[in-house]
């Protein structure tokens, strides 16, 4: 009974909705003296510019900051935000025509800029990590492009700068956003909230530790590293982070239907039947005749997460990944992006506040109600707002959210924890999205310039000591 416009869905439509945040922000350099044009950097600020390219949007946002790193208002809001409904994986085969959609929003990002400073202005590229997916060559191209337009503008401009975000460091940035917005940083380790994300592509943990755990980390075998040094404002942290994929909200479902491409699936809605193609790769759905069930998705979602993976040290969450360790930054729990959306489409977390404080048997709860729907019609009785194109896989992503976050990385299912879309910040608040993040590393680092921060992609675990 897949409705038209179902069958045969492309990841590479779905994947978008996700991808909603971004940030942008800042550069480093400010002179004492008064810049040209009269005005004291000061007043002015150091702006700096982040493009986010998602799996449905390519955004950019251009943050304001004073010398101490704190967020100033540009013409009265707290960043200046645009967004294309475009993705750059689209253009595979013909980079140059990003242009089309990338030169206006940096001409837009541009013009938020006082012309002054515009060339100590940094702008930085971070495209989401499914890109990956495309293969190096592909991907590499697409980002030349990027490269040749950035180069060319009055902005302060380098060609690392131009790369994909992984998903590990997209954990510590959003990090970094939420703890600066709610005011914890400054305060010790102790006091900051652990960021659970979902992505599209994968999902990510990060928290902070303290500089004796950062010390003692494990070695991991291919040199991994879980743990780097953030300098954010005049504070050190270290933070663990890690991404996991394909366990994103639509990756995940190929890691899940893998198991049942020759038989049925128990994880979607009675009567489904369609092929998924994911980056070329196809999976067959096929709806179990007795149609969907909890329990029987919920035992083909724990094969899914190879909970009995090789782990190399003690503590490890699924997949074979360490967890950190836990510690006081585990403590206060923030559920981000694709945790809080599907949330909200079943009613468990609201998109008309900042946060909801839950429980994670909500997620489960839910998913026994979305697994029992009979039909496709009844499911979109019950959840009316779910989108018709995930309707079918609902029972699937419930579950999925339920298991990664209690089986997966071992949070009490009775625990209070936070879903969040945005933190209050002065009279307005701010997205949770890791642009911030990202910005406010570069206005904290210690390089006298700009210029030398090459690490933005791949943060060291060792902070940066300027001689
Ligand atoms: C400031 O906001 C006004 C009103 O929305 C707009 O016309 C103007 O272009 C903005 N200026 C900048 C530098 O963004
Ligand atoms: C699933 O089965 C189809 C044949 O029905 C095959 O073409 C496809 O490669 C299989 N996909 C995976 C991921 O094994
Ligand atoms: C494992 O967890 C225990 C208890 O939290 C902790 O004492 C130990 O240091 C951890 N070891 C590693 C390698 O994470
Ligand atoms: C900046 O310098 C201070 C003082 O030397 C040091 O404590 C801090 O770790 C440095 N931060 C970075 C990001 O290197």
């Amino acid at each position: 009974m897949a409705k038209a416009g179902v069958t045969r869905t492309s990841l590479l439509v779905l994947l978008v909705v996700l991808f909603v945040k971004f940030c942008a922000s800042d550069t480093g350099i400010l002179n004492r003296k008064a810049a040209a044009g009269g005005r004291a950097v000061s007043e002015d600020g150091r702006y700096v510019i982040v493009f986010h390219a998602g799996g449905v949007f390519t955004m950019v946002h251009v943050f304001r900051f004073d010398e101490n790193a704190n967020l100033l208002k540009i013409n009265g809001s707290l960043e200046v935000f645009h967004q294309a409904q475009k993705t750059i994986s689209s253009y595979a085969e013909d980079p140059a025509a990003i242009l089309s959609f990338v030169a206006p929003l940096l001409e837009k990002a541009i013009y938020a800029v006082p012309t002054n400073l515009q060339p100590e202005t940094p702008v930085i590229f971070g495209a989401y990590d499914e890109l990956y997916l495309l293969g190096e060559e592909k991907y590499e191209k697409i980002l030349d492009v990027v490269r040749g337009l950035f180069s060319e503008s009055p902005l302060l401009y380098k060609a690392e700068w131009v790369n994909i975000l992984p998903a590990a460091t997209q954990g510590a940035y959003l990090w970094e956003s939420i703890n600066y917005l709610m005011g914890n940083v400054g305060g010790d380790y102790s006091k900051t909230v652990a960021v659970l994300n979902q992505e599209s592509a994968s999902v990510q943990m990060a928290y902070a530790v303290s500089a004796k755990a950062a010390a003692n980390a494990p070695k991991f075998p291919g040199g991994e590293e879980y743990i780097t040094a953030h300098h954010i404002q005049s504070n050190n942290y270290y933070l663990y982070s890690h991404g996991y994929f394909p366990f994103g909200a639509y990756s995940v479902r190929t890691a899940i239907l893998k198991y049942t491409n020759d038989s049925y699936t128990y994880c979607v809605t009675n009567g489904y039947n369609v092929q998924y193609n994911y980056y070329g790769e196809m999976y067959n759905v096929r709806a179990a005749p007795s149609g969907s069930s909890y329990e029987k998705c919920r035992a083909n979602v724990l094969q899914a997460l190879h909970l009995d993976a090789t782990c190399y040290v003690e503590n490890c969450t699924f997949d074979g990944a360490w967890n950190g360790g836990g510690g006081a930054g585990l403590e206060k729990i923030y559920l981000t992006n694709g945790f809080q959306n599907t949330g909200a489409d079943v009613g468990i977390t609201t998109h008309s506040k900042p946060s909801t404080d839950l429980r994670l048997l909500e997620y489960e709860k839910f998913a026994k109600v979305a697994c029992g729907a009979s039909t496709f019609e009844d499911a979109h009785n019950l959840f009316p707002s779910v989108p018709l194109f995930d309707l079918p896989y609902l029972c699937m992503d419930l579950v999925y959210v339920y298991t990664v976050l209690v089986d997966g990385f071992g949070i009490d299912p009775t625990k209070l924890v936070t879903a969040a879309d945005s933190v209050p910040y002065g009279d307005s608040s701010m997205r949770i999205q890791w642009a911030l993040g990202l910005a406010l590393e570069l206005i904290s680092s210690n390089h006298t310039k700009m210029q030398d921060i090459t690490n933005v992609f791949a943060p060291s675990r060792t902070f940066v000591q300027i001689v």
